[in-house]
């Protein structure tokens, strides 16, 4: 919780249970980071669906969080790339992420709507590059496009406002 700070730590929190309880979220990748036996950092992927009439497998990165006293000591990244890893080997094709276009591209991820991927609710053009996927196969990006929709939870407005 001590990631957001206390309101917003509330908030992530019942997000992250929300989206466990959540059905429509799986299948789901959740990894925790521990040091010397503490839980310092978690980072939470779930399903999402692009409307397009080709299959693919796409998961959604939200959220990620790293308790603040270990920020900036490479456990995000650490956990951003185990999550990966581990989705490219169950055959997941595409990851998007809705967050801080400075964090997510040192990891692959570029801006989504310019390559086709709407977001579940409109992005406001000046936060456009916040909106990011990344292709886990080659060939999806340029060959698949459309709307992407989330799990119920994450389908809900208010985590699509910046
Ligand atoms: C954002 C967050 C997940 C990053 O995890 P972390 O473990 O602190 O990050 P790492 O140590 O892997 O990476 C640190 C690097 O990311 C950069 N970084 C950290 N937060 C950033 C942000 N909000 N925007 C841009 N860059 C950021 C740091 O400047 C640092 O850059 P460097 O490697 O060039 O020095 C973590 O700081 C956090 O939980 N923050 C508060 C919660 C939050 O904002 N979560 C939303 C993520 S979308």
């Amino acid at each position: 919780m001590s990631a957001f700070g206390k309101e917003q730590g509330h908030e992530i929190v019942d997000l992250v249970n929300s989206l466990l309880d959540d059905a429509t979220a799986e299948p789901l990748l959740s990894l925790v980071a521990e040091s010397a036996g503490r839980l310092v950092g978690h980072i939470l992927f779930t399903q999402a669906k692009v409307q397009s009439d080709k299959e693919v497998s796409a998961r959604i990165l939200a959220p990620l969080a790293v308790t603040y006293d270990f920020q900036g000591a490479g456990v995000g990244g650490a956990l951003v790339r185990e999550g990966l890893n581990q989705l490219a080997e169950s055959g997941v094709d595409l990851v998007f992420v809705l967050g801080h276009p400075g964090y997510y591209p040192k990891f692959g991820f570029q801006t989504a709507g310019v390559l086709g991927y709407e977001a579940p609710y409109p992005i406001l053009s000046e936060h456009a590059d916040a909106w990011m996927v990344q292709a886990l196969k080659a060939g999806v990006i340029g060959t698949i496009e459309g709307k992407v929709q989330c799990s119920d939870i994450l389908n809900q407005p208010q985590y699509w406002q910046e």
